[in-house]
């Protein structure tokens, strides 16, 4: 299983933006064996990314309706990301889970549609300070992890934020990332069972070059989902050669 080094554009770039950023990383990208680059970009970039990302690169979106189609004015269904090109989409994530209250059901309506249009979800999970400073993260992470895939199918991602490590230059220690990566393992092996090993545990939170090599280097973490160091094209180098 390869290593997924997920960035996660967040609100940020313009489709032009996105055009220049694949254009450098296309003059300097190389492609690291054992190691998927993935790049979840604004709905409006896909279509760009699509045409001049290097190949061997992929992209998703960073949210997807649970609705197949119809009246539903300002979403993006998972029909259309897959007709652009997209392989993955980020499901879940706490932004979404936080500004919009997005439920776990919500969540996992959300994987359902995106597994059934043939594209991957990424399901974020994750405790805020206050369920950290009680002591209590593993046992929330866990059923807001169940809750959010409930019926949904073993081909996906998960990937572990800490809220509190979002943005905030705050990392979880690679021991706290293997630690719940590891719970979340065991979850998915009561939920899926031996199909359980194939599926990727990301870790996500102010991940930068200089410390990706030793979360990703943790027994159950198979990559990371990256936001704000995923903006400039020479963080991203630094980050995968770093893998
Ligand atoms: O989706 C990415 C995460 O929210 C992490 O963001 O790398 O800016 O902390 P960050």
């Amino acid at each position: 299983m390869k290593t997924l080094l997920a960035l996660n554009w967040k609100m940020n770039k313009t489709p032009s933006e996105a055009r220049s950023w694949a254009h450098e990383l296309s003059e300097k990208y190389e492609p690291v064996p054992g190691v998927e680059l993935a790049v979840m970009a604004p709905a409006l970039s896909l279509s760009v990314l699509a045409a001049n990302l290097p190949a061997g690169v992929g992209f998703g979106g960073q949210d997807v309706s649970e609705h197949e189609s119809g009246a539903y004015t300002g979403e993006i269904s998972a029909a259309m990301l897959a007709d652009v090109g997209a392989r993955y989409v980020v499901i879940g994530h706490s932004e979404r889970r936080e500004y919009h209250l997005e439920t776990d059901a919500q969540v996992a309506a959300k994987a359902q549609r995106a597994q059934a249009n043939g594209l991957t979800p990424i399901v974020c999970v994750g405790e805020k300070l206050d369920v950290r400073e009680a002591g209590k993260q593993v046992p929330f992470t866990l059923a807001q992890l169940r809750a959010s895939l409930a019926g949904v199918g073993e081909d996906l991602v998960v990937a572990y934020e800490p809220v509190w490590a979002i943005g905030t230059g705050k990392t979880a220690t690679a021991q706290d990332a293997e630690e719940m990566a590891a719970e979340i393992r065991e979850t998915l092996r009561e939920l899926y069972g031996e199909g359980a090993s194939e599926i990727r545990v990301l870790y996500g939170g102010s991940v930068k070059p200089d410390n990706i090599a030793e979360i990703c280097g943790q027994p159950n973490v198979n990559g990371a989902l990256v936001g704000g160091a995923s903006l400039k094209v020479p963080d991203v180098l630094g980050m995968n050669d770093a893998l």
